[in-house]
């Protein structure tokens, strides 16, 4: 049964620096999603590490976050758009959407498909569970920045 929810997408710093934030807060106004919430950040390492806390002991990690001369685009290389999405089954639904991690694999007409050069330059994050997304929306919005609304076209749409 589909539930309502709620996801946490981010445009990396390389999908900030090559112009594609409207692109993808379109795909996913697009496919019916609503947006409650958004904001630019340049988050310190240590909000980033604990976003990315459960990857902490894989061997890309430095690379990841900090590293400027092995991975230009990292997560600390600009401005970050991060964003709370809700709707349908939002985050399956929202990973559809960005589609998978490694280029080589991520199928056209996804964000990833489309757009994303390499693992460090993927472009955009998204939860990957409930529970994740959960998490993730606590470390980057208070409560107070999530807005609740309603589209008028949401009766009908759902
Ligand atoms: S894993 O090992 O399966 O848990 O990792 P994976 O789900 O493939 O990727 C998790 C996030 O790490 C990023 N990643 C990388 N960044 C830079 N360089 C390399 N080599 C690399 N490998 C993985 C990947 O883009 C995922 O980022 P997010 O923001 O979660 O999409």
């Amino acid at each position: 049964m589909s539930t309502t929810e709620q996801t946490f997408i981010a445009i990396k710093p390389d999908g900030v620096q090559r112009g594609l934030v409207g692109t993808v807060i379109s795909r996913f106004e697009n496919r019916g999603f609503k947006l409650v919430a958004i904001k630019l950040v340049t988050p310190s390492k240590e909000h980033l590490e604990k976003h990315y806390a459960d990857l902490s002991s894989k061997p890309f990690f430095p690379k990841l976050i900090t590293c400027k001369l092995t991975a230009p685009f990292n997560m600390l290389s600009g401005p970050i758009v991060a964003t709370v999405w809700e709707g349908l089954d939002a985050v399956k639904t929202g990973r559809s959407i960005v589609g998978a991690t490694n280029p080589l694999a991520s199928t056209p007409g996804t964000i990833r498909g489309d757009y994303a050069l390499s693992m460090g330059r993927n472009v955009i994050h998204g939860s990957d569970s409930v529970e994740n997304a959960k998490a993730e929306i606590e470390n980057w919005f208070t409560a107070e920045e999530i807005i609740s609304w309603k589209s008028h076209s949401e009766d009908w749409v759902y």
